[in-house]
């Protein structure tokens, strides 16, 4: 089993497989100047496996594949089914920006993929066009809709700013209630990467537009997720908040980060990180298992993100995996 530096049990990994993204969501990536980390860094599938491998050994029972945009990385489906085919029961799920998945949500599905977090910050193509520098509206909502008939466990993720879909907050809730999905609205996280002008919401200020039309109840986090979940009194729907800026999840956390190029994160908001990739490509297990102790053991008690100004976080959402 592992446990961190402050006793808390570790039993979910995210993996970021690539930086790269087809979108330029403004509240993270610039749209240039911009440079890529080469793909001959990054680890191969092989060699990712070898770590998951491990931590599924030592009781890691989630794993989520992220970016960057994890759907660009070359024959996913082929690493889905990897960790699938070595532990079946795993809860295996992915985040993505929807534009590929249409054609993909199959596959995945038949590979083992079991959920899928699906970005929808707007319902209006000439906002989600703004919002991601793109326009993606309907290759999305296309995704979105192959995704639930295919069988994936479906949530759609939120990010209101000010002025921008802030208007919209409701008519999403709506949307992900008559699918029958979760959505989950996030504070939009103060970073270096994204474009300065964007003012995000607070959880109160989102709750705020919803109480205007639905009387809701706080329900409260569940487990170790950071989601702080909301009923909706009239239909019993039930949707989350993700709240940051509250740093009151980070007691509970159960989560380490490897990346594409094999860095091994701590904690999202944190800037230590150690590299494996060199133990990786000497086959040095043992190597590997020494690293992820140090990691564990110096994984910080609450995240160090700030949206003041001199502490912006320098660590990019797409290359940590948001
Ligand atoms: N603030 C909040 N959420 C972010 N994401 C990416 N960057 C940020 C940010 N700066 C989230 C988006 C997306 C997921 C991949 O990460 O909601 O759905
Ligand atoms: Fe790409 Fe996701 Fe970043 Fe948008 S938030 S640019 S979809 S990695």
């Amino acid at each position: 089993m592992l446990i961190d530096g402050h006793g808390r049990k570790i039993d979910y990994l995210r993996i970021s497989l690539t930086e790269r993204c087809n979108f330029r969501c403004q509240y993270c990536m610039p749209e240039k100047p911009f440079s890529w980390v080469p793909k001959e860094n990054l680890l191969s599938f092989k060699e990712l496996f070898m770590f998951v491998k491990i931590a599924i050994d030592e009781g890691v029972t989630k794993i989520r594949l992220t970016g960057g945009e994890p759907l660009l990385r070359e024959d996913i489906t082929t690493f889905v089914k990897m960790i699938s085919d070595y532990k079946q029961d795993i809860d295996l799920a992915l985040t993505t920006n929807g534009y590929l998945l249409g054609d993909m949500a199959q596959s995945l599905k038949d590979a083992g993929l079991k959920r899928i977090n699906i970005s929808l910050d707007s319902l209006k193509a000439e906002v989600a066009a703004k919002i991601a520098n793109r326009d993606v509206l309907d290759k999305v909502i296309y995704g979105i809709e192959k995704a639930i008939k295919v069988g994936l466990n479906v949530k759609l993720n939120m990010v209101p700013l000010k002025n921008i879909n802030e208007d919209e907050i409701v008519d999403i809730l709506e949307y992900a209630m008559s699918k029958n999905v979760k959505v989950r609205f996030i504070e939009y996280m103060e970073n270096r990467h994204a474009n300065e002008s964007l003012r995000g919401m607070h959880g109160r200020e989102i709750i705020g537009h919803i109480l205007k039309k639905y009387d809701i109840k706080a329900l409260g986090r569940e487990g170790s997720s950071p989601s702080f979940n909301y009923k909706i009194l009239s239909t019993g729907y039930e949707f989350g908040m993700i709240d940051p800026h509250k740093h009151d999840f980070c007691e509970n956390c159960n989560r380490i980060r490897l990346t594409a190029e094999g860095d091994l994160i701590p904690c999202l908001y944190f800037d230590e990180a150690m590299s494996i990739s060199k133990a990786i490509k000497a086959k040095d297990i043992k190597k590997v298992g020494e690293i992820l102790g140090e990691v564990l053991k110096n994984k910080p008690k609450e995240n160090r993100w700030s949206e003041n100004d001199e502490n912006l976080s320098t660590r990019a959402f797409y290359h940590t995996g948001g």
